[in-house]
């Protein structure tokens, strides 16, 4: 057998307007709903040729099973160069074999206590009562992680930098996100119409550039026990493999990924947990009789760790994952041509009524009858497969002494209202977040 995938036909005459008229989620959303049976459905965006896996059978096949046969093409490397992010095959491989054991559980044991520290002094020393009384989320969580990634990753503490970092590191990814979707590509008229956004994009990325090139190689050195520092290490090994250039690549990449990801997430928490203050409470009774002096203690946090899990279930800040066919291949049938965009979603994978009950409902306890792990690509907010997400243990550290920090602090209520979400690359809130952090 060898079927074609079928085609979704847009009700309104062409997907990319579609897109742009519902947005990508319920775009998307119904692409995958137009198809009762296959569990893919193909769709043309432009010169696109996209193939939404439906099911998580699918998500294993692309990811997991045959993972070698479909590698990542991103436009981050225009921004990142070659790295473990942006690469495939051996040459991602050899990116992502050095930083392996650096990324471990262990190994962040020693950063343990400076991850603790710098976490309970900022909401008392970077902000004042005022702040707090109507605290910007994004922004307080964004400059929280930067601060935190700075002194873990590049061994020093960049603070003073942070409104001009988070400036570029936010037009980056709108930068990307709109590139995806332009409707012209090359050419005079293209150059004519990105003018100024392609010279923005020039100056945010010689200004990050610069940032990670003093940081690893003028500036005062890496601290002992960076990310940095042990790379530096693999770096001046004789084994090692990697140039210079690589290793300011890894860092910048490593930054990017570990910034968003984890401020948004922080970010979705709090609105989740204004609108479920039950769950203020239920964390705050399970953290404040628990010591926790080491990685092992924030295992015993399980009502923290699922309240995390069903943040990143409703809000995986990865919500598309995509990847391209190296050569032709078949899934249940259906042919896949070389070259073409295999697009697993996350978001459309936590939101199915196949895998989840009642998906729409904030329900940590969930967690408590079946475990991420036991989900498999299910549950899909660190990815899976090999590619999987390598800062996961130290998102989750970041996250569980955030949480701890805010909640045994405060209580917290949204000023806000109701917050949608804005699927950039990364899965953005649509409106500032506004709340207020009232002392306990
Ligand atoms: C809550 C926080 C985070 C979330 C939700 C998250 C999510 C993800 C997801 C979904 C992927 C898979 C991408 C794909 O398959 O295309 C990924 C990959 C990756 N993440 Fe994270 N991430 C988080 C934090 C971090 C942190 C803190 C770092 C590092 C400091 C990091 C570094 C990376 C890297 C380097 C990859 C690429 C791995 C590879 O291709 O081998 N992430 N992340």
């Amino acid at each position: 057998m060898n079927n074609k995938i079928p085609l979704y036909k847009s009700t309104f005459g062409s997907s990319n307007l579609e897109i742009l008229l519902l947005g990508k989620i319920k775009f998307f959303t119904k692409v995958a709903n137009s198809e009762k049976t296959a569990s893919l459905v193909r769709v043309r965006l432009g010169k696109r040729n996209l193939v939404i896996a439906k099911t998580a059978e699918a998500v294993k096949y692309f990811l997991v099973d045959n993972y070698k046969n479909y590698e990542k093409r991103t436009n981050l490397t225009i921004a990142f160069g070659r790295n473990i992010f942006t690469s495939s095959g051996d040459e991602w491989v050899n990116f992502r074999r050095p930083l392996m054991p650096i990324f471990s559980k262990k190994v962040f044991e020693s950063n343990f206590d400076e991850m603790k520290k710098i976490i309970s002094c900022f909401y008392s020393s970077e902000f004042n009562i005022e702040d707090l009384k109507k605290m910007d989320v994004v922004y307080f969580f964004s400059k929280l992680v930067f601060k935190l990634n700075t002194n873990i990753l590049i061994g020093n503490d960049f603070s003073s930098q942070f409104e001009i970092f988070n400036k570029d590191l936010l037009y980056l990814n709108k930068y990307f996100n709109e590139l995806n979707y332009r409707f012209i590509k090359s050419g005079f008229l293209n150059k004519l119409l990105y003018k100024k956004a392609d010279s923005e994009f020039e100056s945010a990325l010689l200004r990050i550039n610069h940032l990670v090139k003093t940081a690893a190689f003028n500036h005062t050195p890496a601290r002992e026990n960076s990310v940095l520092d042990r790379l530096l290490k693999v770096y001046h090994s004789e084994s090692n493999k990697m140039s210079e250039e690589d290793l300011i690549n890894q860092v910048k990449m490593l930054i990017f990924a570990g910034y968003e990801t984890t401020s948004l997430t922080m970010s979705w928490l709090t609105y989740f947990l204004c609108e479920n203050p039950i769950y203020q409470d239920k964390i705050y009774d399970e953290l404040i009789n628990l010591s926790i002096d080491s990685i092992q203690d924030l295992e015993r946090a399980s009502i923290t760790k699922n309240v995390l899990y069903e943040t990143l279930r409703l809000r995986p800040i990865g919500w598309a994952l995509t990847r391209y066919a190296v050569q032709d291949d078949e899934y249940e049938g259906m042919k896949i041509q070389t070259d073409d965009c295999l697009f697993t979603s996350p978001y459309l994978i936590h939101h199915s009524e196949r895998y989840y009950e009642n998906p729409e409902v904030f329900d940590p306890s969930r967690f408590e009858r079946i475990s991420v792990e036991e989900l498999g690509t299910k549950y899909l907010a660190f990815g899976a497969g090999p590619r999987v997400c390598i800062g996961e243990n130290l998102a989750m550290i970041q996250l569980i002494l955030s949480v701890r920090s805010l909640v045994l602090n405060f209580k917290l209520v949204n000023l806000s209202g109701n917050i949608e979400s804005n699927p950039q690359t990364t899965l953005m809130l649509k409106n500032p977040l506004y709340v207020s952090l009232i002392k306990r």
